[in-house]
């Protein structure tokens, strides 16, 4: 493939038809959190979300992408978590393309992730962010970080944010989206502990059940057009360091969200008894003074947010919870980086 022959890379003496060039690059990348939920997009074929979103991004979880382009590589592959997997291969490639160009080598792509599928933690994000990132350096295509976390919201919307670290905002202009990292990681070192409800495989995937929303849901046009307000708040809340306030704003847009799910047809009810059972402990422990609030996303889980001093007692009293698996706790993190590998 001549994109990446010698001489498209500067080097002046002209590749020999034997010449194998291989470029490769690994990038990690953490998953993130909605506080101002994504839900819908106003272009599908762009993944244009219709509405913007703010998000914190996690420290301690992270999917590991190791790219590398091969002019002798009869064809795209993939393996996840030590195991072939051509059922995500195909939006791999798409992204694949869009970041180097269909002219491009065939790649194989190997992805490691820290934490459980499961635990509803939109590993795609972390992974559609850390595979732009990889692309980028193996193939040399130097774009702007800007640039990449667009690529990246073109394979999945969440993960545009996971380019950046600690508070991100990702705002809708008029045919794309822009990024801003509101504070970073260590401006405000909140954490998150993460209740795991159930490990089963999720009912709906989000991109058809967001189309869903948007087709059936009576409650979709308003959720819309309040969506500006609940992203100025949260955005003074995150300026101001003040936690009650974030918390109000964060558990009203998550729960609003569900409401445009629940009154989609057919309806979509992510949560199960043990998620309401954690809402009530969280409930419960706001009563009581602890500095938390809940947020759920497409999903059974259930993700505490507390301040440091907090996150002992959210931990113990999530895993007490009756029906809770398992409890996972994180701080904050910065955003998608190449690593050494070699
Ligand atoms: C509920 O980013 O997974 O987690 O763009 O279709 O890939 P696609 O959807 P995805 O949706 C995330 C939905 C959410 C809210 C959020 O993360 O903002």
């Amino acid at each position: 493939n001549h994109r990446f022959s010698a001489a498209a890379l500067g080097y002046n003496s002209p590749p020999v038809p034997t010449t194998r060039t291989t470029m490769r690059a690994t990038a990690r990348a953490q998953p993130n959190i909605a506080l101002i939920k994504y839900w819908g997009k106003r272009d599908t074929e762009q993944t244009l979300p219709a509405v913007g979103s703010i998000s914190i991004t996690l420290a301690d979880l992270f999917t590991t992408i190791r790219v590398e382009f091969d002019d002798a590589f009869q064809g795209d592959s993939l393996v996840v978590n030590d195991a072939e997997n051509a059922a995500m291969l195909p939006r791999v490639s798409r992204c694949l393309d869009a970041v180097v160009g269909g002219e491009r080598a065939h790649a194989a792509i190997t992805s490691k992730s820290n934490f459980p599928i499961a635990a509803g933690l939109a590993s795609s994000a972390s992974a559609f962010a850390a595979l732009v990132v990889a692309a980028d350096v193996a193939a040399q295509t130097h774009h702007s970080r800007e640039r990449l976390a667009g690529l990246a919201g073109q394979a999945s919307g969440s993960a545009a944010r996971s380019i950046y670290g600690g508070f991100v905002e990702l705002a809708n202009q008029d045919d794309a989206i822009a990024l801003t990292e509101l504070c970073p990681a260590a401006g405000w070192p909140l954490c998150v502990v993460v209740a795991i409800t159930a490990t089963g495989p999720k009912a709906v995937g989000s991109t058809e059940a967001m189309e869903t929303s948007r087709e059936t849901s009576p409650f979709y046009a308003r959720w819309v057009a309040q969506q500006q307000a609940d992203l100025d708040d949260a955005r003074e809340a995150i300026a101001a360091k003040d936690f009650a306030r974030l918390a109000a704003v964060a558990e009203h847009n998550c729960l609003k969200m569900h409401s445009v799910m629940w009154a989609s047809r057919p309806p979509m009810v992510y949560w199960n008894a043990t998620t309401l059972e954690c809402m009530d402990a969280v409930r419960r422990m706001q009563s009581e003074g602890v500095p938390v609030f809940f947020t759920i996303d497409a999903g059974p889980q259930l993700k505490a947010v507390c301040e440091p001093s907090a996150v002992e007692t959210v931990r113990q009293r999530l895993a007490a919870t009756p029906g809770v698996e398992a409890v996972m706790v994180t701080g904050l993190g910065g955003g998608a980086g190449i690593i050494d590998d070699d």
